[in-house]
């Protein structure tokens, strides 16, 4: 399972530093690890999804970069726990993503949204190929997270 963790985290290219956390945290919480149930994290990934696309439609680049760090550890997560999962259905994500964090890097709003559809369609296509092709992704239209500010904060 750690052999598959670093083939589908290295073809994500997730950065080393998050995924050293990751496990040491594993490592010390002993043997009766709470594995997180599967929809479970999918449901997680659905909210960084959503606020990866409201953060990127209102420019803040900072928290796009954020969310799409936490969205892509989600599926990697997702991939070493659940051995079930085709790892080519998670490596096939990989380019959507790199070609979102350029887009975020470049602060290019018309690619983010193009290369987020490219995303959500790599979602869909998993879901399909898995049996749950009833469960289809959308670009979203309207924040349900009234808590949550989007747009950049001027700084004080
Ligand atoms: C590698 C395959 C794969 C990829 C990629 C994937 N999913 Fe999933 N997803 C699944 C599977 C399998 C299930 C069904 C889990 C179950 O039945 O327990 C699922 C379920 C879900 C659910 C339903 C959870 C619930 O309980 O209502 C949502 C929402 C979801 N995925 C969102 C996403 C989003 C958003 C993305 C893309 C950013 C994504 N998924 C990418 C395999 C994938």
């Amino acid at each position: 399972m750690k052999f598959r963790f670093m083939t589908v985290a290295l073809l994500l290219s997730l950065a080393s530093a998050p995924m050293a956390i990751m496990q040491s945290g594993a490592a010390e919480s002993g043997n009766e690890q709470h594995v997180p149930r599967l929809a479970d994290i999918m449901s997680t990934t659905q909210l960084r999804h959503m606020k990866l696309w409201f953060s990127g439609a209102s420019s803040n680049w900072n928290l796009a970069a954020y969310e799409l760090r936490q969205l892509k550890e989600s599926l990697v997560e997702a991939a070493s726990l659940y051995p079930g999962i085709p790892v080519t259905n998670v490596t096939t994500m990989a380019e959507p993503v790199q070609a979102l964090a350029s887009a975020i890097a470049a602060k290019d709003t018309r690619a983010f949204s193009n290369t987020f559809g490219l995303l959500t369609n790599g979602c869909n296509a998993c879901h399909q190929s898995m049996g749950r092709g009833f469960i289809v992704m959308k670009t979203p239209t309207v924040s349900p997270f009234s808590n949550q500010a989007f747009p950049p904060q001027r700084k004080p």
